[in-house]
């Protein structure tokens, strides 16, 4: 496995790996989840690239941009361990040197949801993945469904701007109790820990209902309300019915819907979805 720092170097190294190529792009401190990237990655494709890189731009001032988990040595050990070919660890100054000013910008799926509640996070988002889209060349790229959002947003990022290549989003993956695998999950205390697996039941609840006949949107966002409310270190930010595809808030009864939620379990913000209804391809 080769790592490397450089733009440069990691084009060097880039263009002696064979097609296609699929990328795994993170912000390091890996779990099971950034490894089922991986693994989906390396079971389709000829070689396969990885990026570790906290980006920035996608945090507000108020955000953990300090405090947000890192371990470098283990993160290639973990990457190496599963056949990763390529590794870029690009610098502050590598990604946005000196005199940066450019940026993409998905205008209406980056309002609702995540992006009213973080302004200005899906601009460094859709910033940074299309650097890295450009400096890899990769045919395939992989995102896990946890961030459904952003998953929406990139895939429309690369159609829009034509990018020659195929946005894969993989399954959410979860520890036993149903709590979604995310670096973040390692500030919690081990009373928060168990209070966080509430996301969960509460989308488990709503998703449940909508099998046995519940079509009510507005049902559905009080059955996950309330599932919260019994936690009472869990803080709702918001609870949301959409559309799986432009996002927009439902009402009245319907046919599938990407359910999710951002809580609060003391000073960790956490979300998560689950999608209801037609069977949906990635
Ligand atoms: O999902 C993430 O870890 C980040 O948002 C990403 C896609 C690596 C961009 O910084």
């Amino acid at each position: 496995m080769k790592v490397v720092g450089s733009l440069d170097a990691m084009r060097a190294a880039r263009a002696s790996l064979p097609d296609p190529l699929g990328l795994v792009p993170t912000m390091g401190f890996l779990h099971e989840g950034h490894l089922s990237l991986v693994r989906h990655a390396r079971a389709e494709c000829a070689s396969v690239a990885a990026s570790i890189f906290v980006n920035p731009t996608q945090f507000a001032p108020t955000e953990d941009l300090s405090s947000y988990p890192r371990d470098l040595d283990r993160d290639l050990e973990m990457l190496e361990a599963e056949g990763v070919d390529l590794v870029w660890t690009p610098s502050e100054d590598e990604m946005y040197p000196a005199g940066f000013q450019t940026w993409v910008t998905v205008e209406t799926l980056t309002r609702p949801l995540e992006g009213a509640h973080r302004p200005g996070h899906f601009r460094g988002v859709t910033t940074v993945v299309a650097k890295l889209f450009n400096a890899f060349q990769p045919q395939r790229a992989y995102f896990g469904q946890k961030d459904a959002q952003q998953a929406v947003v990139v895939r429309c990022m690369a159609m829009d701007l034509d990018f020659p290549l195929q946005v894969i989003i993989c399954p959410t993956v979860r520890e036993a109790d149903g709590l979604a695998m995310s670096s973040r999950n390692s500030y919690f205390d081990p009373q928060q820990r168990q209070a966080a697996v509430v996301l969960f039941q509460a989308l488990s609840r709503a998703s449940e209902a909508f099998d046995s006949g519940e079509r009510e949107a507005d049902k559905l966002r009080q059955l996950m309300t309330e599932t919260l409310a019994g936690e009472e270190l869990a803080r709702l930010e918001y609870i949301s019915v959409a559309h799986p595809d432009t996002l927009e808030e439902l009402s009245g009864p319907i046919d599938s819907g990407l359910l999710s939620m951002a809580v609060f379990i003391g000073k960790v913000r956490l979300i998560d979805n689950m999608l209801v209804g037609e069977q949906r391809e990635s």
